[in-house]
């Protein structure tokens, strides 16, 4: 039995030293603004966040509150106004990091009526940032992907290592890249802090060149503990060192 766990133990990738995340510049994905998602509660915790953040080497946040009608209905003057607070905070505190909100779509009615009104907030070149939901994906995922597009908007998928439905198929992500949908990987999920399923995947998204974009989905301090450790690992130092990522240039 011992010898089967000092197994399991040997068999986890040995960690490097912590990554200084200036490399990547700008994090595309948070819950930064205060009070209107679940990520910060108040502008103390916005601010704690963003100093850690700026702490690991970035200087540049992309903010991205839920949008999602039964839970979130932020708009985007909800969400601009509270971008404007903050803002006016870290110049008040000092904290020399820049700032910008756009949004985490959630997919559902109401988001195809905003991507039809062409009232959606973007970062960068264009780039919508969607997630889908857990539970099963849903049936009209490629009509709404043709309708952003078609709107003139560039889908960026959300954690896609997160949905249990692709796992079995690793097509699923080829269709998305030949779609144009960039694929954005949490770096947290390189910890193994959803599942070990999630963990594998992210590998084998890195492992075979997929990702375009790493975010921090961070919501909260504990989040930030979690990227200590992701910025340790060899994965990341892979998918950091081969210098394809977009965040550099937002
Ligand atoms: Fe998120």
């Amino acid at each position: 039995m011992f010898g089967k766990i000092s197994q399991l133990f040997q068999s986890r990738p040995k960690l490097l030293d912590p990554i200084d995340l200036s490399v990547l510049r700008c994090d595309v994905h948070s819950h930064f603004l205060p009070g209107i998602d679940d990520g910060a509660p108040d502008m103390e915790a916005s601010l704690a966040l963003i100093r850690s953040i700026q702490e690991f080497g970035y200087s540049k946040v992309i903010t991205t509150p839920h949008v999602m009608s039964d839970y979130y209905r932020n708009t985007p003057e909800i969400i601009l106004g509270k971008l404007d607070d903050v803002r006016e905070a870290l110049e008040k505190e000092g904290v020399n990091v820049t700032i910008e909100a756009a949004a985490e779509y959630y997919l559902d009615a109401e988001f195809m009526d905003l991507i039809k009104a062409k009232n959606l907030l973007t970062f960068g070149d264009n780039y919508v940032l969607f997630e889908l939901p857990f539970i099963s994906e849903p049936p009209n995922l490629k009509n709404i992907i043709f309708e952003l597009q078609l709107a003139g908007y560039k889908p960026v998928l959300a954690h896609p290592e997160r949905y249990s439905f692709f796992h079995m198929s690793i097509e699923r992500y080829e269709e998305f890249i030949e779609n144009d949908v960039i694929l954005q990987l949490n770096m947290n999920s390189l910890t193994g802090h959803y599942s070990p399923e999630v963990q594998r995947i992210s590998e084998t998204l890195i492992e075979r060149d997929m990702i375009r974009m790493v975010g921090s989905d961070c919501h909260h301090l504990g989040h930030i503990e979690l990227m200590n450790h992701a910025r340790k690992t060899p994965a990341l130092h892979r998918l950091l060192g081969e210098g394809k990522l977009l965040n550099k240039g937002l």
